[in-house]
């Protein structure tokens, strides 16, 4: 596969619970491989993630995931020209996995290493393949993260709002589990919403007293807490129902505040990624919003949803030029609060 202009990136994450590695070619633009190997089934049965379970669990998995990758992609370990790694935010042991491996292939190969901030790599995860025109709203909803960005280049991205509390796939996550669904919860409440009447259950968007910049979305866990209680013995037959409801008010929620901040920072174009921009009703909801707007939306491709290496090797394909060479750390709480993203 390897010819004279290719410019092979390696692209891992181990941030959470997959451990995830692709290769991207950022001379023709396209994903050659992309490999994630979950870790869901591991996690189910303790309700939740458990780091230290995650970190052995990215050991075990991490040369074969290498070896998958290069292997789709169809190109040999001397063709990559560089190697990206999430290195911030995450649980830290799964982000020493990943780096570690890193490293260790930067040194042998004697190519750049690139760290990259798993934020920033959802954030433009809806342009892979293409080039963003900036500026653009970027919203990234996840499990752990539910916040907007105002993006006006591949190094200047500047925090705008985000929830006080729970993230979006936390709000899925743990309703699920009152409901006694499974976890993750997200998927499952999308499945049985389906089948769901949304306007069986009134539940409201919450406002946050500290401005309307901030989002929440605990309250909407005790509301829901409270309709199942409500439910009594008929809950089996509303399952759906709440399902519906609670998926169609996280929905709106997203919509109402993505308005408030296109027009408050006068942008025309919104890019949606994370986790929860699995979600069909969500997906749905940003395309008719855009239509009726006037706003062109960028939905990041379900395979690029959820934890992947793929965004980590598009964002670093943006950053050539770097190499942090052994010199890279870890920050496991290098979240969202700065103003702007350090690199
Ligand atoms: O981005 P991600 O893989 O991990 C983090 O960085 O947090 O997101 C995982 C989250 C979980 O909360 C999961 O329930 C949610 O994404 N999720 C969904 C759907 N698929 C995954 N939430 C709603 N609907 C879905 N279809
Ligand atoms: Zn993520």
């Amino acid at each position: 596969m390897s010819s004279a202009n290719a410019h092979f990136i390696l692209g891992i994450d181990t941030s959470c619970d997959e451990t995830s590695m692709a290769v991207y070619d950022s001379t023709s633009q396209r994903t050659l491989s992309n490999v994630v190997s979950s870790q869901i089934k591991t996690h189910a049965r303790f309700g939740g993630i458990v780091p230290e379970v995650a970190s052995r669990a990215h050991m075990e998995n991490i040369l074969l995931v290498y070896h998958a990758a290069l292997k789709e992609a169809g190109i040999a370990e001397k063709d990559l020209c560089a190697v990206a790694v999430t290195s911030r935010p995450g649980l830290m042991g799964c982000l020493l996995v990943g780096c570690g491996f890193a490293k260790g292939l930067s040194y042998q190969l004697g190519i750049p290493l690139i760290g990259v901030n798993h934020l920033e790599a959802h954030l433009f995860s809806p342009y892979i393949g293409s080039t963003p025109q900036f500026p653009f709203l970027g919203l990234v909803v996840s499990g752990g993260h539910t916040a907007f960005y105002k993006v006006s280049d591949f190094d200047q991205v500047d925090l705008l709002g985000q929830t006080v509390d729970d993230a979006a796939g936390e709000a899925f996550d743990k309703c699920a589990k009152m409901l006694g669904l499974g976890y993750p919860g997200g998927p499952i409440v999308d499945q049985l919403a389906q089948q769901g009447n949304e306007a069986a259950f009134v539940f409201k968007e919450a406002k946050v007293k500290m401005g309307p910049q901030y989002l929440s979305f605990s309250g909407l866990k005790t509301a829901v807490q409270t309709a199942i209680k409500n439910c009594g013995d008929d809950l089996q037959n509303k399952q759906n129902d709440l399902c519906a409801s609670l998926q169609a008010i996280i929905s709106k929620t997203l919509c109402n505040k993505a308005l408030y901040f296109l027009e408050e920072h006068q942008l025309s174009s919104l890019a949606l990624s994370g986790g929860v921009a699995m979600n069909s009703r969500l997906r749905s909801d940003i395309k008719q919003f855009g239509k009726s707007k006037g706003v062109t939306t960028f939905i990041a491709e379900p395979a690029y949803c959820t934890d992947n290496g793929a965004m980590v090797a598009y964002l670093a394909s943006h950053r050539q030029g770097e190499d942090q060479k052994m010199n890279l750390t870890v920050k496991p709480n290098q979240k969202i609060q700065a103003r702007r993203l350090k690199k």
